[in-house]
């Protein structure tokens, strides 16, 4: 049965129950509403009535100059969208007998079937064809710069307290065609997939879009962090594109391509195993502040009609699979759900720093996290490093030496690295391992305690990120024998770093005297 409701065309007519159609009648006959009348209007009023309007259709984000494309906002939402009116079922039901238009319906789960609502998620589809019409599935070639298991066993990888610093991963020749796909490089990880428990992070370097090629992720969820270049990202939910400055994350299990508008591109992934990613607590923060979840954008649902050869790539435990089929795996006309692709810009973080003295830990930056199986401890915290102001007094203000259960791993995706530990460059990587000790360097150490501490703006034109991963972490051998950038320690760097506590033991044997106490030095 057909209806149209007030403030929709004919084009928007929905297919809707008769017993609907009676609650809605009431709701229009004015049963559940007052409706305003010509009487009530003062004699001054240029309007007939009381009328404002009613929305038409949800919000979506408008296109910009950098971006083409509608998106959803809300974190975690079921959403819905459609790109052809009508083409979903009506509530109540998400697999009809018959779908609008000769669709097929299918669902993506992407937890278990039993879990917590907090924790459910999944998407329902309606599609020209479903996925499972394919030919058969192949062993592709090994990509042996792509690594996933991360057991001490695995001879591509090596577990190590060093640390590490690389430059930017070098953009092949323009005659060597490289994807996103084949142009991404293992750093290291921990975990496996298999045990659904784990992390892996990887460099892309990039020069040619994907033609007529999907990838689907068996693995784990991958979070794309640009640093040069803007990805166009068509997936099965709609298309994103993802510009230096933005991340996005896409889930296991769902087809997506990415093309190069700039026909170049370069960044990081970071890749979950067993988990998904999730906005942390606010606690005293109260509710707002940090990462506003209507800041991040879903897409809308958007399909081709393209019935060309195309080549899906399934990657598990690191290995590459694929099969071809006779027709675009972007076929998706509607869906519903809550597991889906999302992208985030990070200058719309809300940032937090103390105010009058100490100073706040890195994790106050934090705009997304994941759990491990572990319950109260995180599996990795990404957390985005944007201009702040410094006021805080008789504080030193660089960040404090320290060694931490959590590896870090961090990148600069523009500008000026801040801190002096390093040779560190936009584009490059940084590894500190589960508890190695890390901080700034002598001379960064005598100027923070000496200078007069005024109010400043730091990192007005650069843009830095880091991730906390609470565990140790490996080093596979592409990132140790094969980057083109390894940059060497510094041998020498700490040789100058003074003690100048030393320099005080006179006035402190002075005053242990004063206090009957033996001087330093003596045999206890
Ligand atoms: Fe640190």
């Amino acid at each position: 049965m057909k209806k149209c409701l007030p403030g929709y065309d004919n084009d928007w007519a929905f297919s809707l129950s008769p017993s609907y159609l009676m609650h809605v009648d009431r709701i229009i006959m004015g049963e559940f509403m007052r409706i305003p009348s010509e009487e009530s209007l003062s004699d001054t009023s240029p309007l007939k009535s009381k009328y404002g309007r009613s929305a038409t259709d949800c919000y979506t984000s408008p296109p910009t100059a950098s971006d083409p494309y509608r998106y959803m906002l809300g974190f975690g939402n079921l959403f819905v969208s459609e790109a052809v009116p009508g083409t979903l079922p009506e509530g109540g039901r998400n697999v009809p007998q018959r779908c609008a238009f000769g669709l097929y319906s299918e669902q993506l789960n992407g937890t278990s079937f039993i879990s917590s609502r907090q924790t459910l998620q999944h998407v329902w589809m309606y599609r020209i064809r479903p996925s499972v019409a394919h030919r058969p599935l192949q062993c592709m070639a090994a990509n042996d710069d792509i690594e996933a298991c991360f057991s001490p066993s695995n001879q591509c990888i090596k577990y190590t307290p060093l640390s590490y610093t690389w430059g930017p991963l070098e953009i092949p020749e323009s005659m060597t065609r490289t994807t996103f796909l084949s142009g991404l490089k293992t750093m290291g990880g921990h975990g496996d997939p298999t045990n659904k428990e784990g992390i892996a992070i990887h460099m892309y370097a990039a020069n040619a879009s994907m033609e007529n090629e999907a990838f689907c992720n068996n693995d784990g969820d991958f979070l794309i962090i640009p640093s040069e270049g803007a990805l166009d990202i068509q997936t099965e939910l709609g298309r994103m594109m993802v510009t230096p400055g933005e991340v996005c994350v896409i889930q296991a299990g769902i087809r997506w391509k990415v093309n190069l508008p700039r026909g170049k591109a370069r960044g990081y992934v970071q890749e979950i195993f067993g988990s998904h990613y999730e906005l942390p607590e606010l606690g005293p923060l109260g509710s707002n502040g940090m990462a506003l979840p209507r800041d991040f954008e879903t897409p809308v649902a958007s399909f081709d009609i393209d019935e060309t050869k195309w080549t899906i790539i399934h990657k598990l435990t690191g290995d590459l699979f694929s099969y071809e089929q006779a027709w675009t795996p972007f076929d998706v006309v509607a869906w519903h759900g809550n597991y889906a692709p999302y992208k985030y810009e990070l200058s719309k973080f809300v940032s937090f720093n103390s105010t009058l003295k100490e100073q706040v830990d890195p994790t106050i930056h934090t705009v997304l996290m994941a759990r491990s199986k572990i319950p109260g401890v995180s599996l990795t915290e990404f957390a985005a490093f944007l201009p702040k102001w410094q006021t805080s007094t008789n504080t030193f203000r660089p960040p404090y030496y320290h060694r931490n259960m959590a590896t870090e791993i961090g990148g600069l995706i523009y500008g000026q690295y801040g801190g002096s530990s390093r040779e560190q460059v936009a584009g490059g990587l940084t590894l500190e391992n589960s508890y190695m000790p890390h901080g700034e360097s002598y001379e960064a150490w005598v100027k923070a305690t000496t200078e007069p501490l005024e109010n400043v703006l730091v990192g007005q034109d650069s843009l830095g990120f880091m991730l906390h991963i609470s565990s140790h972490f490996s080093v596979t051998n592409f990132a140790m024998e094969r980057h083109n950038c390894i940059r060497p320690q510094r041998a020498a760097f700490w040789d100058n770093v003074k003690g100048p506590f030393l320099d005080h033991i006179p006035a402190i044997n002075k005053i242990l005297q004063e206090q009957g106490l033996a001087p330093l030095g003596t045999p206890q």
